[in-house]
Parts: C-alpha cells; structure tokens; sequence
C-alpha cells in the first residue's frame, strides 16, 4: 500500500487536507487576487478547476498532492500547500503554496511549507523534494529557506529559468 498522511493534518494554526471540488469558489478567488496573480499567472476559473482536478488525480495516484490549507481559528480556506511532480512532468516531488494575501506576513505559509517537508520525509517516505522559485520572488526563497531547504543553481521549469531548491532526507 502507498505511504499516505493521516488527514486532516494539524499544525498550531492550520489544518491541511486533500483539496475537493467545492474549493473551487475560494481557490479561484485566491489564484485569481492580483497580489497572487502576479507571481504565479493567470488563470481562469476553469483552469482553477483543471488545477483541483488534476490535483485530487495526484493524490490517488502518488499519496501527495497540494491540500487545502485552512486558518484553524476561523476554519476559512486560505490556500494550498503540498507536493506535485515537478513542472507537472516529475519525477521529483515539488513543493509549492499559494496563499490569499490577507494571510500573509504572519508566518502560515513557512509553517504550512514546514509541515509538508515533515510528512514528505516521516509518513509519505520520500528521500529528495525540489521547488523552484523566480529569482525576484525573495518572500518565497524565504519560505523554501526557513522550511529547510537549500538553493542549488538554476533549472527550467514552467517555461522560464527558476532558483531551483533542494531537500534530502538525510
Ligand atoms: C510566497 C507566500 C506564500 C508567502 O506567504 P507568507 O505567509 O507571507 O510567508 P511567511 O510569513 O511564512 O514568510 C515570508 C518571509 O518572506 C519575507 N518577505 C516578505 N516579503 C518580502 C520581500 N518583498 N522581500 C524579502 N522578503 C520578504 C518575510 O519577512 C518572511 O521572512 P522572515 O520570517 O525571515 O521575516 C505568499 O506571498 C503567496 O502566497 N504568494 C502568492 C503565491 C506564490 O507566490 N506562491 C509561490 C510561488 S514560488
């Protein structure tokens, strides 16, 4: 059987879990803000859709996928955090977040990244996560950083040269 997370995960102030359909109204609300647009594109609603559904995809086939992440204190959706294969193409596990920008500077998306690093090497077994990063994006770096993982060069990915990141198990 695949290692798999025990769900929901709890962290002092969130809760994660697999997305699901009826997340589509908050997560296109969260992908289409203009403060996220502007780092990770646009999309429209039924790309938000693909997005969900490709992701419930990855996390049948592989045991991880990005999960919902939601405010504990108000039980709102306030994003994703999670692992999907590099560049949608693999074969490493990625790891990526996006979150509404009334959640930001408060340190949930270091302790969402954090936890997804923790379930990556103790029940999900894997041995080497990547992410990768615009070179101007400082904020992100500083997630991957404080989620403990270590800048290694540049790679292609998503059409454009990124700061790729690396985490090993060991
Ligand atoms: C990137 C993102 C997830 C950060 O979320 P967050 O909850 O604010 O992040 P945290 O509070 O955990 O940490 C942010 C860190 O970046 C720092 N930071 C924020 N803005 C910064 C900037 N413009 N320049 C340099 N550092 C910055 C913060 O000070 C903090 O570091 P510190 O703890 O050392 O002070 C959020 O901005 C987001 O969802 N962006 C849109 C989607 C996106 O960019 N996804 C990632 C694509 S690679």
């Amino acid at each position: 059987m695949q290692p798999a997370p025990r769900f929901p995960i709890t962290t002092e102030r969130l809760l994660m879990r697999p997305l699901q359909p009826d997340d589509l109204d908050t997560l296109a609300e969260i992908y289409q803000h203009p403060l996220v647009s502007h780092w990770i594109g646009p999309h429209t609603r039924e790309d938000v859709q693909r997005e969900i559904t490709q992701q419930i995809g990855y996390q049948s086939t592989y045991g991880w996928s990005f999960w919902a992440v939601e405010d504990r204190a108000s039980g709102r959706l306030i994003g994703d955090c999670g692992l999907q294969p590099f560049d949608h193409r693999g074969p490493d596990p990625e790891l990526g977040y996006d979150l509404h920008p009334t959640a930001w500077g408060r340190g949930l998306a270091t302790e969402a990244a954090h936890e997804v690093v923790r379930q990556a090497f103790g029940p999900l077994d894997l041995g080497h996560i990547v992410a990768v990063v615009k070179p101007e994006h400082r904020a992100s770096q500083r997630v991957l950083e404080k989620a403990g993982l270590r800048p290694n060069g540049m790679r292609e990915a998503y059409g454009e040269l990124m700061l790729l990141y690396e985490a090993d198990r060991d």
